[in-house]
């Protein structure tokens, strides 16, 4: 395996689990959000109020793209880069991927304490944005090698499970 992929909704810990992951296993880590904030300039609700979801989907992919061509890399993705065909086929002609998934009010308690903005939930109507964002988005992270439900366990034990899987 090349690089191992966190897929799953905001909220789900892929950039905790990723960073603890790399460190267990000796990878570097990345983040895609936090690359495409570095190479911006501008934090994500800036990008989107620049661009709107398009630019920022695009910006997303170049970064994806870049960074498969890496090797032996931990990568936390945004929770809509499922949401391009073409990034599901780079994730997968470059290593192995992980959905971690939660409950809804698992999430919606995470996004809730959480002081990132993330522009696709809104302001006043995030929890009920979540859900319709859930009901379009959960089947399109199935097809992960491997799913963990982070819901009720720590994300020290998500990376136990991870390497206990791959190991
Ligand atoms: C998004 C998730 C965010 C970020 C952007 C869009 C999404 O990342 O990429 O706000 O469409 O689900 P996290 O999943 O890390 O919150």
């Amino acid at each position: 395996m090349t690089n191992l992929y966190l897929i799953g909704f905001m909220g789900s810990g892929k950039s905790t689990v990723g960073r603890l992951l790399a460190e267990r296993i000796g990878w570097s880590f990345a983040d895609t959000d936090d690359e495409i904030v570095r190479r911006e300039g501008m934090e994500i609700p800036e990008i989107f109020a620049k661009g709107g979801e398009s630019f920022f989907r695009d910006l997303e992919q170049a970064t994806l793209l870049e960074l498969s061509g890496r090797s032996g890399w931990v990568i936390a993705t945004g929770g809509g880069i499922v949401l391009r065909g073409r990034n599901v086929e780079i994730m997968k002609a470059s290593g192995k991927t992980v959905y971690l998934s939660a409950r809804e009010e698992v999430l919606a308690a995470r996004l809730v304490g959480d002081p990132a903005v993330r522009p696709l939930l809104g302001g006043d109507s995030r929890i009920a944005r979540l859900h319709e964002l859930l009901q379009e988005r959960r089947g399109m992270y199935e097809w992960a090698d491997l799913t963990i439900d982070t819901s009720d366990q720590t994300a020290q034990a998500v990376v136990e499970a991870i390497v206990n899987h791959f190991g």
